[in-house]
């Protein structure tokens, strides 16, 4: 099933990049949550292989929803996000990322990111450790905040949420760096591969960080809630790092 999850976010990567730079539909959700031709594109395509294959299997994906009705009702749903990184995209600015993962009784099996603009498959089974283009990839050795590279998230209502400015704050005055890239899936396969240290975001959905938190695990980081709680992906917020600098996160959250 890794395979057929790697193959499927690899064709969808495909769909992506072929119409990058060239959207001319573009509709919003909300405010400032924009869906374009293409994640609508790259979710059909995800769709259609899934119920091919796996036709008892059920599917939460971004666009559609829980679509597990019927005889599609199983212990599995995929969890899909056909294009993790929207409002890059739709700007020409090229991060975004493909999402697939299987969830078994409430467990996340496995979990692949694709991001077709550098052609870097992330994957991730559960035991078995995470991989970059079949490589096996580690998290960091970062010890101190102060020489970590951190990465956050804005949630499409961060208009409303006050806290979000108080802890952007205090990380850009306690670490090294602290990035913004728009692509939470992304993000969190970056921690797993050690280019980020860690990486917070609240208000996120379950396709945003199905695959990405398996990844982090799978690589030998830590995911948890900001109060080091087990993470569960139906509940934000999510706080991934390498582990060795997961506390001090956790103080930083909790400052005034
Ligand atoms: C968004 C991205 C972004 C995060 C938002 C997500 P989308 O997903 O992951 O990095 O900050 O909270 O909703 O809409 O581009 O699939
Ligand atoms: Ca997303
Ligand atoms: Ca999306």
């Amino acid at each position: 099933m890794l395979d057929f999850a790697v193959q499927t976010a690899r064709e969808a990567g495909r769909i992506l990049a072929e119409r990058f730079g060239r959207i001319t539909e573009v509709s919003h959700k909300g405010e400032i949550d924009l869906v374009t031709e293409a994640d609508l594109a790259s979710e059909r395509f995800i769709i259609e292989r899934i119920r091919n294959y796996y036709p008892r299997h059920a599917i939460l994906a971004e666009e559609s929803g829980p679509s597990d009705a019927g005889e599609r009702r199983s212990d599995y749903v995929w969890i899909v996000d056909p294009l993790d990184g929207t409002t890059n995209y739709a700007h020409g600015y090229p991060v975004f990322a493909v999402s697939i993962a299987l969830e078994h009784q409430g467990e996340i099996l496995l979990g692949v990111v694709y991001d077709p603009m550098r052609d870097e498959l992330f994957a991730a089974e559960r035991g078995a450790g995470a991989t970059l283009n079949g490589r096996r990839i580690r998290v960091s050795d970062v010890e101190d905040l102060n020489k970590a590279m951190l990465c956050t998230g804005f949630p499409y209502d961060v208009r409303e949420r006050g806290e979000f400015v108080r802890h952007f704050r205090n990380f850009i005055m306690t670490a090294q760096a602290v990035r913004r890239d728009g692509s939470a899936a992304l993000d969190l396969a970056y921690v797993a591969s050690g280019r980020f240290d860690g990486f917070w975001e609240e208000g996120l959905n379950p396709w945003d960080v199905a695959a990405g938190a398996l990844l982090v695990e799978e690589a030998g980081g830590r995911v948890t809630d900001y109060q080091g709680r087990p993470f569960s992906i139906y509940r934000a917020p999510v706080l991934a790092s390498n582990g060795l600098v997961h506390e001090a996160m956790m103080r930083v959250l909790a400052a005034p």
